[in-house]
């Protein structure tokens, strides 16, 4: 693993566009359970993930349930408010002070990255520290609304204060598109990085799992460089869309990288 781990480094190094695509994986080591791993949410709990299959549904059909029922409810991955980032995430936001990542893309809805520090991160699943209007896309700062005051003065759903629509948590459910301005961001920058660092995801879920696959097909200029870290082999390394895999704990493997690009660049 120490051989990839100097590769890693040299090639970060060289890269003029390095960018970082991450998932659950990067925070099971802040407390936060991921999906599909041994221990994963919906490995654990089929019924937990054809119930998330409904969600988009039943706001669709009624917002006011919806939010009483994701304001009284128990939240899935836990209390996220108290999750804090772990070395891994600290890794990441070295790397973007160093100059060296221009971008994080991620389906974590956890805010662990700009917890650390990252100022550029894409929340390509959403952000659950933050709202939507389901009409108009702006968001909210969720703290801008009393929510719980809302369920008890039977007020809810909460409304835009631009358009009046009907606002939901920013979180992306399965079967919701995913916002317009960051899948057009993130596709650009998979069409453009000249290296792509895949952290703790499986890779299956669509199309997130297309941004590696645009990079790697790209019809011009340079190859990107696409390296995975993650604890199993994915559908990505199976297929040689990444160049090669970094097995292990990202918490652990990050800094190391990050250890070494410091022993070249003093
Ligand atoms: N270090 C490295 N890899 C890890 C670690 C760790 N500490 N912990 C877990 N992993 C790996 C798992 O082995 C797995 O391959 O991270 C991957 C996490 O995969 P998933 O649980 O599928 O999470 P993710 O890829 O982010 O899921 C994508 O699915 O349910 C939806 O919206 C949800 O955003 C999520 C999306």
């Amino acid at each position: 693993m120490d051989e990839l781990i100097q590769r890693a480094a040299e090639q970060l190094i060289k890269s003029k566009q390095a960018i970082s695509l991450t998932g659950a994986g990067c925070s099971t080591e802040s407390g936060i359970s991921d999906f599909r791993g041994p221990n994963g949410i919906w490995t654990k709990n089929p019924e937990a993930e054809r119930k998330a299959n409904q969600s988009y549904a039943r706001f669709q059909q009624n917002p006011k349930e919806y939010w009483k029922e994701s304001l009284t409810g128990v939240s899935l991955l836990g209390n996220l408010g108290n999750a804090l980032p772990n070395p891994g995430h600290h890794a990441l936001a070295e790397m973007e002070k160093m100059g060296i990542l221009k971008c994080i893309i991620t389906q974590n809805i956890d805010n662990l990255h700009q917890k650390a520090g990252n100022k550029r991160v894409l929340d390509y699943h959403g952000n659950i520290s933050l709202l939507r209007c389901f009409s108009c896309d702006t968001r909210y700062d969720r703290k801008e609304y009393d929510l719980e005051r809302l369920l008890a003065e039977n007020r809810l759903p909460p409304l835009c204060q631009k358009c009046n629509g009907v606002l939901k948590s920013d979180i992306v459910h399965f079967h919701e598109a995913i916002p317009m301005d960051v899948a057009q961001e993130s596709q650009k920058e998979a069409e453009t990085c000249d290296l792509m660092l895949i952290c703790g995801t499986s890779a299956v879920v669509v199309p997130f799992a297309y941004l590696p696959r645009i990079a790697r097909q790209r019809q011009w200029g340079k190859k990107p460089i696409i390296i995975e870290v993650n604890a199993d082999p994915t559908p990505l390394t199976e297929e040689g869309i990444s160049d090669y895999l970094i097995r292990g704990k990202t918490g652990t493997i990050l800094p190391k990288i990050v250890e070494e690009i410091k022993k070249r660049t003093g």
